[in-house]
Protein backbone atom coordinates (compact mmCIF):
# COMPACT_ATOMS: atom_id res chain seq x y z
CA UNK A 1 0.00 0.00 0.00
CA UNK A 2 1.07 3.49 -0.81
CA UNK A 3 -0.04 6.41 1.43
CA UNK A 4 0.72 9.95 0.38
CA UNK A 5 -0.62 13.43 2.21
CA UNK A 6 1.09 15.55 -0.09
CA UNK A 7 0.03 16.91 -3.46
CA UNK A 8 4.05 16.70 -4.91
CA UNK A 9 4.16 12.86 -3.59
CA UNK A 10 1.23 12.27 -5.08
CA UNK A 11 2.52 13.33 -8.39
CA UNK A 12 5.72 11.93 -8.38
CA UNK A 13 4.45 8.60 -7.84
CA UNK A 14 1.97 8.88 -10.66
CA UNK A 15 4.25 10.61 -13.46
CA UNK A 16 5.28 6.77 -14.37
CA UNK A 17 2.11 5.41 -14.86
CA UNK A 18 0.96 9.11 -16.86
CA UNK A 19 3.95 8.58 -18.97
CA UNK A 20 3.32 5.16 -19.81
CA UNK A 21 -0.25 6.13 -21.00
CA UNK A 22 -1.19 3.62 -17.98
CA UNK A 23 -5.12 4.25 -17.34
CA UNK A 24 -5.58 5.76 -13.59
CA UNK A 25 -8.66 4.56 -11.06
CA UNK A 26 -9.72 7.81 -8.63
CA UNK A 27 -12.01 6.73 -5.82
CA UNK A 28 -13.01 10.10 -3.63
CA UNK A 29 -14.09 9.22 -0.27
CA UNK A 30 -14.24 11.10 3.28
CA UNK A 31 -12.82 7.74 4.97
CA UNK A 32 -14.36 5.66 7.31
CA UNK A 33 -14.17 3.24 5.15
CA UNK A 34 -16.93 0.41 4.88
CA UNK A 35 -17.96 -2.25 2.07
CA UNK A 36 -19.92 0.37 0.05
CA UNK A 37 -16.52 2.17 -0.87
CA UNK A 38 -15.23 -1.01 -1.38
CA UNK A 39 -17.19 -1.88 -4.21
CA UNK A 40 -16.12 1.59 -5.69
CA UNK A 41 -12.27 0.53 -5.32
CA UNK A 42 -13.16 -2.71 -6.51
CA UNK A 43 -14.49 -1.88 -9.75
CA UNK A 44 -11.34 0.50 -10.40
CA UNK A 45 -8.82 -2.07 -9.31
CA UNK A 46 -10.52 -4.06 -12.37
CA UNK A 47 -10.26 -1.36 -14.83
CA UNK A 48 -7.03 0.75 -14.20
CA UNK A 49 -3.38 -0.12 -13.69
CA UNK A 50 -3.17 2.10 -10.50
CA UNK A 51 -6.41 3.14 -8.50
CA UNK A 52 -6.04 6.48 -5.94
CA UNK A 53 -7.90 6.41 -2.87
CA UNK A 54 -8.84 9.91 -1.70
CA UNK A 55 -9.37 10.39 1.92
CA UNK A 56 -10.22 13.68 2.81
CA UNK A 57 -13.10 15.05 4.92
CA UNK A 58 -14.13 17.90 3.35
CA UNK A 59 -15.27 21.04 5.00
CA UNK A 60 -16.79 23.02 2.67
CA UNK A 61 -19.23 20.74 1.70
CA UNK A 62 -20.35 20.58 5.60
CA UNK A 63 -23.05 23.32 6.34
CA UNK A 64 -22.32 22.49 10.03
CA UNK A 65 -19.48 23.32 11.74
CA UNK A 66 -20.81 20.30 14.85
CA UNK A 67 -21.12 17.88 12.01
CA UNK A 68 -17.67 19.00 10.44
CA UNK A 69 -16.42 17.87 13.80
CA UNK A 70 -18.09 14.61 14.36
CA UNK A 71 -16.93 13.07 11.42
CA UNK A 72 -15.11 10.14 11.78
CA UNK A 73 -11.46 9.85 11.06
CA UNK A 74 -10.51 6.77 11.01
CA UNK A 75 -7.37 6.71 9.05
CA UNK A 76 -5.29 3.70 10.72
CA UNK A 77 -8.46 1.67 10.56
CA UNK A 78 -9.21 2.81 6.82
CA UNK A 79 -5.47 1.98 5.84
CA UNK A 80 -6.04 -1.75 7.26
CA UNK A 81 -9.22 -1.99 5.09
CA UNK A 82 -7.72 -0.72 2.32
CA UNK A 83 -4.45 -2.57 2.55
CA UNK A 84 -6.75 -5.73 2.96
CA UNK A 85 -8.58 -5.27 0.04
CA UNK A 86 -5.16 -4.84 -2.26
CA UNK A 87 -1.79 -3.94 -1.49
CA UNK A 88 -1.86 -1.94 -4.96
CA UNK A 89 -4.09 0.73 -4.05
CA UNK A 90 -2.66 4.54 -3.51
CA UNK A 91 -3.84 6.09 -0.37
CA UNK A 92 -3.75 10.49 -0.56
CA UNK A 93 -4.60 11.35 2.48
CA UNK A 94 -3.80 14.91 2.59
CA UNK A 95 -4.34 17.84 5.68
CA UNK A 96 -7.04 20.79 5.08
CA UNK A 97 -4.19 23.04 4.21
CA UNK A 98 -2.23 21.20 1.86
CA UNK A 99 -5.78 21.16 -0.29
CA UNK A 100 -7.37 24.75 0.44
CA UNK A 101 -3.45 26.11 1.39
CA UNK A 102 -5.46 28.40 3.94
CA UNK A 103 -8.33 29.61 1.70
CA UNK A 104 -11.02 27.11 2.77
CA UNK A 105 -13.65 28.04 0.78
CA UNK A 106 -15.92 26.39 -1.74
CA UNK A 107 -16.21 27.39 -5.61
CA UNK A 108 -19.74 28.76 -6.95
CA UNK A 109 -20.87 26.28 -9.43
CA UNK A 110 -24.01 26.29 -11.82
CA UNK A 111 -25.16 22.59 -12.31
CA UNK A 112 -27.97 23.94 -13.82
CA UNK A 113 -30.01 23.53 -11.15
CA UNK A 114 -29.51 19.88 -9.71
CA UNK A 115 -27.83 21.49 -6.97
CA UNK A 116 -31.29 22.77 -5.94
CA UNK A 117 -32.68 19.57 -5.66
CA UNK A 118 -33.87 17.32 -3.13
CA UNK A 119 -30.06 17.50 -1.13
CA UNK A 120 -29.66 20.63 -2.21
CA UNK A 121 -32.57 22.20 -1.00
CA UNK A 122 -31.80 20.81 2.49
CA UNK A 123 -27.68 21.73 2.67
CA UNK A 124 -27.52 25.23 1.00
CA UNK A 125 -23.94 25.16 -0.60
CA UNK A 126 -23.36 21.74 0.16
CA UNK A 127 -22.71 20.69 -3.68
CA UNK A 128 -20.61 23.62 -4.43
CA UNK A 129 -18.41 22.38 -1.58
CA UNK A 130 -17.94 18.87 -3.53
CA UNK A 131 -17.53 20.13 -6.88
CA UNK A 132 -14.35 22.26 -5.38
CA UNK A 133 -13.38 18.84 -3.97
CA UNK A 134 -13.59 17.03 -6.94
CA UNK A 135 -12.67 19.64 -9.00
CA UNK A 136 -9.15 20.11 -7.54
CA UNK A 137 -9.26 15.95 -7.10
CA UNK A 138 -9.83 15.56 -10.85
CA UNK A 139 -6.87 18.21 -11.80
CA UNK A 140 -4.08 16.80 -9.10
CA UNK A 141 -4.83 13.45 -10.12
CA UNK A 142 -6.02 13.42 -13.58
CA UNK A 143 -7.40 10.16 -13.43
CA UNK A 144 -9.33 8.01 -16.27
CA UNK A 145 -11.66 7.39 -14.92
CA UNK A 146 -13.26 8.35 -11.68
CA UNK A 147 -16.04 6.13 -9.35
CA UNK A 148 -19.00 7.30 -7.39
CA UNK A 149 -21.73 5.39 -5.80
CA UNK A 150 -25.52 5.57 -6.68
CA UNK A 151 -25.92 6.03 -2.69
CA UNK A 152 -25.62 9.38 -3.65
CA UNK A 153 -27.09 9.16 -6.92
CA UNK A 154 -27.63 13.25 -6.68
CA UNK A 155 -23.83 13.96 -6.12
CA UNK A 156 -23.34 11.37 -8.81
CA UNK A 157 -25.24 13.07 -11.89
CA UNK A 158 -24.03 16.89 -10.38
CA UNK A 159 -19.83 15.31 -10.69
CA UNK A 160 -21.25 14.29 -14.33
CA UNK A 161 -22.65 17.80 -15.10
CA UNK A 162 -19.70 19.28 -13.78
CA UNK A 163 -17.28 17.10 -15.90
CA UNK A 164 -19.52 18.28 -18.92
CA UNK A 165 -19.69 21.34 -18.85
CA UNK A 166 -16.02 22.14 -17.50
CA UNK A 167 -15.39 19.80 -20.43
CA UNK A 168 -12.99 18.02 -17.49
CA UNK A 169 -11.13 14.96 -19.47
CA UNK A 170 -12.83 11.86 -16.88
CA UNK A 171 -15.26 9.25 -17.31
CA UNK A 172 -17.43 9.29 -14.45
CA UNK A 173 -18.62 5.57 -13.26
CA UNK A 174 -21.66 5.35 -11.45
CA UNK A 175 -21.52 2.44 -9.14
CA UNK A 176 -24.73 0.87 -7.82
CA UNK A 177 -25.41 0.88 -4.00
CA UNK A 178 -24.17 -1.72 -2.17
CA UNK A 179 -26.32 -2.79 0.61
CA UNK A 180 -26.19 -5.61 3.57
CA UNK A 181 -27.61 -9.05 3.04
CA UNK A 182 -30.47 -7.93 4.53
CA UNK A 183 -31.20 -4.88 1.95
CA UNK A 184 -29.63 -1.99 3.92
CA UNK A 185 -27.89 0.43 1.89
CA UNK A 186 -23.94 0.52 3.79
CA UNK A 187 -23.16 4.24 5.30
CA UNK A 188 -20.88 5.23 7.67
CA UNK A 189 -23.85 6.68 9.86
CA UNK A 190 -25.30 2.98 9.80
CA UNK A 191 -22.41 3.07 12.89
CA UNK A 192 -24.94 5.21 15.17
CA UNK A 193 -27.55 3.35 15.09
CA UNK A 194 -28.11 0.62 17.68
CA UNK A 195 -28.06 -3.04 16.56
CA UNK A 196 -32.17 -3.16 16.90
CA UNK A 197 -32.38 0.30 14.93
CA UNK A 198 -30.39 -1.85 12.38
CA UNK A 199 -32.68 -4.26 11.76
CA UNK A 200 -35.67 -1.67 11.52
CA UNK A 201 -33.65 0.09 8.98
CA UNK A 202 -34.68 -2.86 6.44
CA UNK A 203 -37.47 -1.02 6.56
CA UNK A 204 -36.44 1.44 4.07
CA UNK A 205 -35.14 -1.10 1.45
CA UNK A 206 -38.05 -3.14 1.63
CA UNK A 207 -41.09 0.30 1.24
CA UNK A 208 -38.11 1.21 -1.78
CA UNK A 209 -38.77 -2.42 -3.37
CA UNK A 210 -42.35 -2.01 -2.95
CA UNK A 211 -42.40 2.01 -4.56
CA UNK A 212 -40.82 0.38 -7.25
CA UNK A 213 -43.11 -2.47 -8.53
CA UNK A 214 -46.59 0.18 -7.83
CA UNK A 215 -44.71 2.07 -9.71
CA UNK A 216 -45.45 0.33 -12.53
CA UNK A 217 -48.83 -0.02 -12.74
CA UNK A 218 -49.76 3.23 -10.48
CA UNK A 219 -49.51 6.65 -11.22
CA UNK A 220 -46.89 8.57 -9.18
CA UNK A 221 -49.31 10.09 -7.05
CA UNK A 222 -50.21 6.32 -5.39
CA UNK A 223 -46.88 5.95 -5.14
CA UNK A 224 -46.46 8.51 -3.01
CA UNK A 225 -49.33 7.91 -0.92
CA UNK A 226 -48.30 4.54 -0.26
CA UNK A 227 -44.92 5.35 0.71
CA UNK A 228 -46.30 8.01 3.13
CA UNK A 229 -48.91 5.52 4.29
CA UNK A 230 -46.15 2.90 5.25
CA UNK A 231 -44.37 5.90 7.28
CA UNK A 232 -47.42 6.58 9.22
CA UNK A 233 -47.80 3.20 10.16
CA UNK A 234 -44.23 2.65 11.12
CA UNK A 235 -43.56 4.79 14.11
CA UNK A 236 -39.42 3.61 14.54
CA UNK A 237 -39.31 6.40 11.72
CA UNK A 238 -39.82 9.88 10.82
CA UNK A 239 -40.18 10.56 6.80
CA UNK A 240 -38.29 13.84 5.85
CA UNK A 241 -38.68 13.34 2.39
CA UNK A 242 -39.63 10.75 -0.78
CA UNK A 243 -39.68 11.75 -3.93
CA UNK A 244 -39.63 10.55 -7.32
CA UNK A 245 -37.42 11.99 -9.82
CA UNK A 246 -36.40 12.20 -13.50
CA UNK A 247 -32.71 11.05 -13.37
CA UNK A 248 -31.62 13.68 -15.65
CA UNK A 249 -33.12 16.74 -14.36
CA UNK A 250 -33.56 15.41 -11.08
CA UNK A 251 -37.22 17.78 -10.61
CA UNK A 252 -39.86 15.96 -8.70
CA UNK A 253 -42.09 13.98 -11.19
CA UNK A 254 -45.80 14.32 -11.64
CA UNK A 255 -46.74 11.75 -14.51
CA UNK A 256 -44.28 9.43 -16.04
CA UNK A 257 -43.43 10.45 -20.06
CA UNK A 258 -42.06 8.11 -21.93
CA UNK A 259 -38.17 7.32 -22.42
CA UNK A 260 -37.30 9.32 -19.35
CA UNK A 261 -35.84 7.35 -16.25
CA UNK A 262 -37.55 8.21 -12.91
CA UNK A 263 -35.96 7.19 -9.45
CA UNK A 264 -37.09 6.88 -6.24
CA UNK A 265 -35.58 8.91 -3.30
CA UNK A 266 -35.80 8.46 0.14
CA UNK A 267 -34.47 10.57 3.68
CA UNK A 268 -35.49 9.19 6.84
CA UNK A 269 -34.49 9.00 10.22
CA UNK A 270 -34.46 7.06 13.04
CA UNK A 271 -32.93 7.32 16.22
CA UNK A 272 -31.82 11.09 15.23
CA UNK A 273 -29.62 9.61 12.55
CA UNK A 274 -30.14 10.66 8.74
CA UNK A 275 -30.44 7.69 6.65
CA UNK A 276 -30.38 8.14 2.72
CA UNK A 277 -31.63 5.61 -0.29
CA UNK A 278 -32.68 5.38 -3.39
P1 LIG B 1 -18.26 9.46 1.14
O1 LIG B 1 -19.54 9.68 1.84
O2 LIG B 1 -17.08 8.95 1.92
O3 LIG B 1 -18.52 8.49 -0.06
C1 LIG B 1 -17.50 8.18 -0.98
C2 LIG B 1 -18.13 7.48 -2.16
O4 LIG B 1 -18.64 6.21 -1.75
C3 LIG B 1 -19.32 8.26 -2.77
O5 LIG B 1 -19.21 8.22 -4.18
C4 LIG B 1 -20.52 7.50 -2.26
O6 LIG B 1 -21.65 7.60 -3.09
C5 LIG B 1 -19.96 6.08 -2.24
N1 LIG B 1 -20.75 5.20 -1.37
C6 LIG B 1 -21.00 5.35 -0.05
N2 LIG B 1 -21.80 4.34 0.40
C7 LIG B 1 -22.06 3.55 -0.67
C8 LIG B 1 -22.82 2.35 -0.88
N3 LIG B 1 -23.49 1.77 0.12
N4 LIG B 1 -22.85 1.82 -2.11
C9 LIG B 1 -22.18 2.42 -3.14
N5 LIG B 1 -21.44 3.54 -3.01
C10 LIG B 1 -21.38 4.10 -1.80
O7 LIG B 1 -19.47 11.17 -0.98
C11 LIG B 1 -18.49 11.59 -0.40
O8 LIG B 1 -17.75 10.85 0.49
C12 LIG B 1 -17.95 13.00 -0.61
O9 LIG B 1 -19.00 13.85 -0.91
C13 LIG B 1 -16.85 13.08 -1.72
C14 LIG B 1 -17.38 12.67 -3.09
C15 LIG B 1 -15.65 12.20 -1.33
C16 LIG B 1 -16.35 14.54 -1.82
O10 LIG B 1 -15.84 14.98 -0.61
Amino acid sequence: MFLFSTKAELQAYLKTFRDANKAIGLVPTMGAIHNGHLSLMEQSLNENECTVVSIFVNPTQFNNAEDLEKYPRTLERDKEIIKSLSEQIVIFAPSVDEIYGGNTVAQSFDFDGLENEMEGASRPGHFDGVGTIVGKLFELVSPTKAYFGEKDFQQLQIIRKMVQKLHIPVQVIGVPIFRGSDGLAMSSRNERVSAEGLQKSTFLYQVLLKAKELFKSESISKVNAFVENEFKNNSNFELEYFTIAEEESLKTATDKKVDHKYRGFLVAHIEGVRLIDN
